[in-house]
């Protein structure tokens, strides 16, 4: 997350995340799953803008940057089962994960001013790569700047828990191991991965793919993840990818399916599906190397097609 602090307001660019890691371990009665997984932070950012007004609400404006929407319409799925979402599916106004996060800081800290936030959505919607998560985190540390209340990490953190399972994780830095139902993190060493990220035409909802999924029988640990990343060992990184919720999403979109088999023919250190979906991504041996297979992923028409790499915190 980059924070840039000006007299009248506060600009944050908070990026995407990538799911290395992710095995189900048990269905809890909360309704939640119990999850280990592995988050690293990927460069994909949105843009959030927070400027305090002295009106007693807090507004939300949401565009796509330049060029998105135009991409989305270029590789639009002429249909849509109901489990499956558009790209740009991101409520504007007050239901907006942002703009709660914004409130929730409002209300416990006793403000009564509002404030006007912008923002400028770069992450796709639906996607498993953390974008709603990622803006309200951005907004938790915009409000607590630009109303310099000062609240230190912890008391964010237990905001952004209430939130949803992914928030907290945008608040630490680089690459983070998280348990529970994803709210509890542990930040591990990472190292500079190149990805390749395709998110195709719909995308997935993540109670749904939830609920379609059952929890492994057969543990593979997460030692061997995180050792590869200490080690600085991508082909070891790309051996030991996992995802758990992939075949439920499978089995909600013949996306993924189709993705895997375009994937499996470039010469990738790995690949598979981020978070509960629908993108889709794969590990490159270098920055030239993600160029090369993004540019042909392009050429099908499968989706919008994404370069990123690991970002590294400011
Ligand atoms: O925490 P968050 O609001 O992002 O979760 C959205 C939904 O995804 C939950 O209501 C739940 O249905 C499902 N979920 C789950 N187990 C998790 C995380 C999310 O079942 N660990």
């Amino acid at each position: 997350m980059h924070v840039r602090r000006s007299a009248t307001h506060v600009e944050i660019l908070t990026p995407a995340k990538i799911n290395l890691f992710l095995e189900v371990l048990a269905k809890r009665p909360d309704g939640y799953h119990e999850i280990v997984t592995l988050l690293s932070a990927a460069t994909i950012y949105d843009s959030l803008t927070f400027t305090p007004r002295r009106q007693e609400e807090i507004t939300l404006q949401v565009r796509w940057a330049l060029g998105y929407s135009a991409k989305n319409a270029r590789h639009g799925a002429a249909t849509h089962a109901a489990h499956e979402l558009q790209w740009g599916d991101v409520p504007t106004g007050r239901e907006n994960l942002a703009c709660r996060a914004a409130n929730l800081v409002r209300e416990r800290a006793g403000i009564r001013d509002g404030a006007a936030m912008h923002l400028v959505k770069r992450i796709p919607a639906a996607s498993g790569l953390g974008g709603a998560s990622s803006d309200a985190a951005a907004a938790l540390v915009a409000a607590n700047a630009a109303w310099n209340l000062n609240w230190p990490r912890e008391r964010l953190v237990e905001l952004a828990s209430e939130l949803g399972s992914d928030v907290p994780f945008f608040l630490t830095t680089g690459a983070a191991v998280c348990r529970g139902r994803g709210e509890q993190i542990e930040a591990c060493r990472t190292m500079r991965l190149h990805y390749v990220i395709v998110r195709p035409p719909v995308g997935l909802s993540t109670p749904r793919v939830y609920q379609q999924c059952c929890p492994v029988e057969q543990l593979s640990g997460i030692e061997n993840m995180t050792e590869s990343l200490k080690r600085g060992n991508a082909a070891d990184v790309g051996r030991h990818l996992i995802n758990s919720l992939q075949p439920a999403a499978a089995s909600l979109t013949p996306w993924i399916t189709r993705l895997q088999q375009e994937f499996r023919r470039h010469d990738l250190l790995g690949h598979q599906m981020s978070g509960s979906g629908s993108s889709y991504f794969g590990l490159c041996r270098t920055a030239r190397h993600a160029r090369r297979v993004a540019s042909r992923l392009r050429s099908l028409r499968i989706g919008t097609v994404f370069q990123a790499q690991t970002a590294v915190a400011s």
